[in-house]
């Protein structure tokens, strides 16, 4: 569809994706003033674990997650808890016990690095790129998760796998909500793929060159890291993976991807607040307390 610039080996799998969770977590304080903000729960399990299962669902094997200060539990959480799971095989808690270590992604799946400044986005991407190597890869951000459907994760791994290039995700949004996010800038569409003349980080609402805003999701080609290694700081005084996506863009096909998976924002405390009660309807053994209680709650 993209008129420009040789595509890159399109036979060439997605076997990584890289998970940013070096991030402050500001917009939800003080819920994570002491744990990362990537382990807040959606109803009983973390942030964190959605969007694991979400790549696992799309068939990635290797989880890099580029982690910093304060962000430890995240590696327990990975492993085995040797204590728990002792206590609850003695007590006979075996369901509980098998769940726990089913979850448990196998050994050196989870590779970890670390960014030792917060420079943005750009600069968490770049610091995995030893781990990531010369092939195409996943970004994930784990502030939004799938709320169902078939996830961000493999829609784009889809679209790849037909087109190669590079891949954003992408959904419609409100024009007064651009300055937000990364915003793509089409110039074509077919389905649900859109060849972009370039993209935009956070622009005002009348600089915006579309409302089709970019989705924590990625994939990309590591060529992105060379871009990236002397990418100047962008919008907010960061070095911006947007911005480097752009220049990439001028050189190799990219696409957008529109994304029928509906989204949860768990980087504010609202989007997290009905993840929560969304997800939780959607589970058998709450639905039917919940909506009894909503019900009850809500004025008529
Ligand atoms: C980041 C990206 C932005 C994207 C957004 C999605 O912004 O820079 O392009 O639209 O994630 O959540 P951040 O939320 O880190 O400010």
């Amino acid at each position: 569809m993209s008129d420009k610039k040789t595509s890159p080996a399109v036979d060439a799998r997605v076997r990584k994706v890289v998970i940013p969770v070096a991030g402050l977590g500001t917009r939800v304080l003080p819920a994570t003033k002491s744990i990362p903000k990537e382990l807040l729960t959606v109803v009983d399990r973390p942030l964190i674990d959605y969007v694991v299962e979400e790549a696992r669902q799309a068939g990635i094997s290797d989880i890099i997650l580029v982690t910093g200060r304060g962000k430890g539990a995240i590696e327990e959480y990975f492993d085995h808890a040797f204590e728990l799971e002792a206590t609850l095989r003695d007590k006979g808690k075996t369901a509980l016990l098998d769940d726990l270590v089913a979850n448990i992604p196998a050994a050196g799946a989870v590779s970890y690095t670390r960014q030792q400044a917060p420079l943005g986005l750009g600069h968490a991407v770049w610091c995995a790129r030893t781990l990531v190597g010369d092939e195409p890869f996943a970004v994930a951000l784990p502030d939004e998760i799938s709320a169902g459907g078939p996830g961000f994760l493999s829609e784009l791994v889809a679209s790849f796998n037909e087109v190669g290039g590079n891949l954003v995700a992408v959904e419609e949004v409100p024009r007064e909500q651009t300055s937000k996010y990364g915003v793509i800038s089409p110039k074509s569409r077919d389905g649900d793929l859109i060849a972009m003349d370039g993209m935009v980080e956070k622009p005002a609402p009348e600089d915006a060159p579309s409302n089709f805003r970019i989705i924590g999701r990625y994939v990309l080609q590591p060529d992105i890291f060379e871009i990236l290694a002397t990418q100047p700081r962008g919008a907010g005084g960061e070095i911006q993976l947007t911005d480097a996506m752009q220049t990439l863009n001028a050189r190799q096909p990219f696409h957008a991807r529109i994304c029928s998976t509906p989204i949860h924002d768990c980087g504010s405390k609202l989007g997290w607040l009905m993840a929560n009660v969304d997800m939780a309807l959607k589970r058998e053994e709450f639905s039917e307390g919940l909506t009894g209680y909503l019900k009850a709650r809500l004025p008529v």
